[in-house]
C-alpha cells in the first residue's frame, strides 16, 4: 500500500471514529456518493461556511482600486422552474461522456478511464507486476502463466485471458517492431484487450473485468423529480446542480430591492446535486454537496481586472485558513478547455493525499455575459433584458459630451467553491502524526476552523475540582465551542481533544486550589503553561485571535 493511501485510510478511520464524517444510511449498507457529517464534522463545515460568508459577503477585501464594493447574499430554492435549466444549457448539455462495459455492466467516464485504470484496476495492477513496459521485451511464458492463473480471476473478459496466444502475438509484434520505443501503460492496456486487431483496431479495456468498452454516450447528470400528483414530462423538475443559476435569475430582484450598483456581487451557500457516475475519493466527488458561489457583476471593460482580483483573493483566503501555499496550485485553463463564452478560468487545485496530481478545490471563471443574456432571451425575449446603465467614469464623460448613455449586460466573474471539498482539504491538511507524542494522531486545524476551540477538565472528579472547572467552562462556552470532560485519565482526555483538533485544554488540579492557577495545554506541541483561572477566556481570545 502506498504511503498516501495509508494516510488517507488513517484519515478516513479517524473521521469515522471521532464523528467527523459517516457514510449516509450506513446501517442499511450506505449509498454511494452520499455522506453524513457527525458532531465534529458539522461544526467544521459550519465554521468554513461562516468564514466564507464573513470574509466574502460581510467583509470582503477592498477592490482592485482600493475602494470597498458591495456584496449581498441570497438563499434560493433547490427546485426551480425547469425553464431555468433549459436556458442555462444544463438540460441540453450537462452530461458526462460514458462508456459501458458489456462484460460486467460497469460504466466508466470517458475522460477518467486512464486515470481509473492507473489507480483503481486490480487486474492491471497485477499484470504490471509481470510485465515491465520499460524493458521493451516481452516474457511470453510469464504473461501466459498470468493469463491462466491470476488473469482468469481478476479479468475474465480480457482478450489476453480469453485468447492468450493471439493477443500475445499482437503485443509481441508491437514490442519487437519498435525495440527503441517500449509501449506505454496505455498501449499495454489496449493490446491486452484486443483480439481482432485488424477488425476492431486497438480496444480500451474495462478497469473491472477487462472486456472492451463500448463507445462513449452522454449521461445526464441532473437528478430528476416531479411536482404535484401527476408524474409525467409536464411535471418534471430538477434538483439544482449548482447554486449559481438561482443568483442569475434573481439579478433584477436584487438590483431592484437593494441599493447595489455595478460592480457588486451576490453570494449563495447551499446544496447542489449531481448524479455523478463514479463518486469517489471519499467526499471529493459526491452526489450531494454544498456550493459557496459568488456571481460578481461588473462592467465588461473592467472584467479582466475583477477576474484577476477574485482569483488572487480566493487563493489568499485558503492560505489564511491554514492551507499551505505549496499544496495549492492555481491552474489557468487552456484555450481548448474554456467554455465558448468564457475569456478565462482558473482552477484552484489542492494536493490531496489520494491523488498524484493536485485536484480542483474551486473554479474562478470569467463567464462574460452568457448567463444574464441567456436568461434575458429565454424569459423576456431579449438578450439585453438585464442590461444596466453604464455608470463608469469614462461613460459619464461621454454623456457630458452629448452622446446618449450607453447600457451593457454585466459581465460575470464566478468564484465557485465546494464546501465539502474544502472540508476534506482542511481535514487532510490538519491531519498530523507524531509517534513521539502520547497521542500520535492529532488535527492541527486553523483556530477559525477548529470544531471545538477549548476543553475544560477537572484532573479528578472530586476534591472540589469540578466546582472550580464548571464555572470556567460555563464562561468559555458563551463565546466559543467548548467541552467539559471529567472522565478517564487526563492523557486519554487530551488524546481525544487532539483528535478533534481542539487548540487548548484547561486543567484544574490540586495546585489550582492553592494558588488559583490552571494548566493550559497547547495541542500543537503539547506544551503546558500555567495561568490564573480568571484569565482562561481572555487567554483563548488572545491565542485564537478570534
Ligand atoms: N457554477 C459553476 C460550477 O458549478 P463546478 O466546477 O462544476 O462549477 C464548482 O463546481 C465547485 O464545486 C468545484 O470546484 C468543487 O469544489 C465543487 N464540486 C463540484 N462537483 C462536486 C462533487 N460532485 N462533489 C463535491 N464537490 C463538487
Amino acid at each position: 500500500m502506498s504511503k498516501s493511501t495509508e494516510t488517507m485510510e488513517k484519515i478516513v478511520a479517524l473521521c469515522r471514529r471521532r464523528g467527523f464524517i459517516f457514510g449516509s444510511s450506513e446501517i442499511y449498507g450506505g449509498i454511494g456518493g452520499f455522506w453524513d457529517y457527525g458532531p465534529l464534522g458539522v461544526e467544521l463545515k459550519r465554521n468554513i461556511k461562516d468564514c466564507w460568508w464573513n470574509d466574502m459577503i460581510h467583509n470582503p477585501p477592498p477592490g482592485p482600486n482600493g475602494r470597498t464594493f458591495q456584496m449581498v447574499g441570497v438563499d434560493c430554492s433547490i427546485i426551480m422552474n425547469p425553464k431555468v435549466w433549459e436556458a442555462s444549457g444544463h438540460v441540453g448539455g450537462f452530461a458526462d461522456p460514458m462508456r459501458k462495459c458489456d462484460g460486467c455492466g460497469h460504466f466508466v467516464r470517458e475522460d477518467q478511464l486512464w486515470e481509473i485504470l492507473a489507480s483503481d484496476s486490480k487486474w492491471l495492477d497485477s499484470l504490471l507486476q509481470v510485465f515491465t513496459p520499460v524493458t521493451g521485451s516481452i516474457d511470453s511464458p510469464r504473461l501466459l502463466n498470468w493469463a491462466k492463473s491470476k488473469g482468469r480471476k481478476l479479468a475474465p473478459n480480457l482478450a489476453l485471458v480469453r485468447n492468450p496466444e493471439v493477443t500475445l502475438s499482437w503485443l509481441a509484434s508491437r514490442v519487437n517492431g519498435q525495440p527503441d520505443a517500449p509501449p506505454t501503460v496505455q498501449e499495454i492496456c489496449q493490446y491486452v484487450a484486443t483480439e481482432q486487431l485488424h477488425q476492431t483496431g486497438l480496444q480500451d479495456p474495462c478497469p473491472r473485468c477487462g472486456n472492451p468498452l463500448g463507445p462513449a454516450a452522454p449521461f445526464k447528470l441532473m437528478f430528476e423529480s416531479h411536482t404535484g400528483i401527476e408524474q409525467n414530462e409536464g411535471s418534471k423538475v430538477y434538483l439544482r446542480p449548482e447554486t449559481a443559476q438561482g443568483i442569475f435569475v434573481n439579478f433584477k430582484n436584487v438590483m431592484d430591492s437593494t441599493r447595489v450598483k455595478i460592480p457588486f456581487g451576490i453570494g449563495q451557500i447551499g446544496k447542489a446535486f449531481r448524479n455523478e457516475i463514479t463518486p469517489r475519493n471519499y467526499t471529493f466527488r459526491s452526489r450531494e454537496f454544498e456550493h459557496m458561489e459568488i456571481e460578481f457583476f461588473c462592467n465588461p471593460k473592467e472584467s479582466m481586472v475583477w477576474y484577476e482580483f477574485w482569483r488572487d483573493v480566493r487563493i489568499k483566503w485558503y492560505e489564511s485558513l491554514g492551507i499551505k501555499s505549496d499544496k495549492l496550485r492555481p491552474r489557468e485553463q487552456g484555450e481548448d478547455e474554456l467554455a465558448h463564452y468564457s475569456d478565462a478560468c482558473t482552477d484552484i487545485e489542492y494536493m490531496f493525499p489520494f491523488a498524484d496530481e493536485p485536484q480542483e478545490l474551486e473554479g474562478v471563471a470569467h463567464r462574460g455575459n452568457f448567463d444574464l443574456s441567456a436568461h434575458g432571451k429565454a424569459s423576456k425575449g431579449k438578450e439585453n433584458a438585464f442590461a444596466v446603465m453604464d455608470d463608469s467614469e469614462q461613460n459619464r464623460d461621454r454623456k457630458g459630451a452629448g452622446s446618449s448613455p450607453a447600457r451593457f449586460v454585466p459581465h460575470v466573474i464566478e468564484p465557485s467553491a465546494g464546501v465539502d471539498r474544502f472540508t476534506l482539504a482542511a481535514i487532510t491538511e490538519a491531519y498530523s502524526f507524531d509517534e513521539n507524542r502520547a497521542s500520535p494522531e492529532f488535527m492541527k486545524f486553523h483556530p477559525r476552523l477548529a470544531p471545538i476551540k477549548a476543553a475544560v477538565f477537572p484532573l479528578v472528579a472530586k476534591d472540589g475540582m469540578p466546582e472550580i472547572a464548571e464555572p470556567i467552562y460555563q464562561e468559555i462556552r458563551k463565546q466559543f465551542t467548548c467541552r467539559y470532560d471529567a472522565k478517564q485519565s487526563i492523557g486519554k482526555r487530551y488524546a481525544r481533544m487532539d483528535e478533534a483538533g481542539t487548540p487548548f485544554c484547561f486543567t484544574i488540579d490540586s495546585q489550582t486550589k492553592e494558588d488559583g492557577t490552571v494548566t493550559v495545554r497547547n495541542r500543537d506541541d503539547a506544551s503546558q503553561d500555567r495561568i490564573d483561572k480568571s484569565r482562561c477566556l481572555q487567554y483563548l481570545r488572545d491565542k485564537l485571535g478570534l
